[in-house]
């Protein structure tokens, strides 16, 4: 099939050192792409990308590793200052503290709101007039069923996640013009650490979950990682300001 292959394409994945992020990754190098993977964990992003350039196949660019503090906007300046020419970004990285809202500390917002929203507003506005410049670019939001419908205990993650559905929205109107589309990703209950970590406060919460998935199954990393990379190519050169769900059918719209 023509129009996948991301040869001489360069993508910046945040939060590349997690479950969902490598998946991310891996697909993006599968395809081609040179593959930054830009993680606060930077031995995490290092080792994700040692395996992914000893696996790559022949003509892929491969990965690199590089740590960015996406909650510090220097650390994000200072990143942009140096990966050069970007083509495709997966905001990827993402916080999330559970806990009711009524009850809930602001200071775990303001952490919420420096990682899952301000941080790709940021690193956005700093590589998207490259895009536009070159013509071509992908923005891909990962966001979270969690927004799309509520979840409990998940407010203040749900609102900096749901911010992403306007700036993306927002940006797949402006950047059109120069060939860039924006769409938002969201995955539903994906079996990661995020969602074990969860597991491990509430446990039997996670199986009470799959149950009621019509798929019977959590999503895996790679459920997610296959539409972000579809989203990435030339084949998805008409789809923008979509948000899409990736979560077994637990969500419709
Ligand atoms: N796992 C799920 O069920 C689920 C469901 C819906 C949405 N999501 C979203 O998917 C994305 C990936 O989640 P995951 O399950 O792979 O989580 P994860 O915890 O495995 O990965 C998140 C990554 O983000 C990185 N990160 C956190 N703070 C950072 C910072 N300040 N600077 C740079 N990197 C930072 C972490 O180091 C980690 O590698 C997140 O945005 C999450 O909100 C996950």
């Amino acid at each position: 099939m023509d129009g996948l292959w991301l040869g001489g394409r360069t993508a910046v994945v945040t939060g590349g050192a997690g479950a969902i992020g490598a998946a991310i990754c891996a697909d993006l190098v599968a395809l081609g792409a040179g593959v930054v993977v830009a993680d606060v964990d930077g031995a995490g992003a290092a080792e994700v990308a040692a395996r992914l350039r000893e696996s790559r196949r022949e003509g892929a660019a491969g990965a690199v590793g590089t740590k960015v503090d996406l909650a510090d906007p220097g650390s994000i300046q200072e990143f942009c200052d140096a990966v050069g020419p970007v083509d495709i970004v997966v905001h990827n990285a993402g916080v999330s503290i559970v806990e009711p809202f009524a009850g809930s500390d602001p200071a775990g917002w303001d952490l919420m709101w420096r990682v899952n929203l301000r941080a790709p507003m940021l690193l956005t506005r700093l590589l998207l007039p490259g895009m536009l410049a070159r013509s071509w670019g992908r923005l891909v939001f990962i966001s979270s069923d969690g927004a799309r419908a509520g979840s409990g205990g998940e407010g203040a993650y749900a609102a900096t996640k749901a911010g992403l559905f306007g700036l993306a929205k927002t940006l797949a109107r402006e950047a059109a013009r120069g060939n860039v589309t924006s769409n938002v990703v969201c995955p539903g209950p994906t079996d990661t650490p995020m969602l074990r970590r969860i597991d491990a406060e509430k446990p039997g919460l996670v199986d009470k979950i799959a149950k009621g998935i019509p798929l019977r199954r959590l999503g895996r990393p790679a459920d997610v990682a296959g539409l972000v990379a579809y989203l990435c190519t030339e084949r998805a050169a008409y789809v923008t300001g979509q948000t899409l769900s990736v979560s077994g059918g637990i969500t419709m719209h």
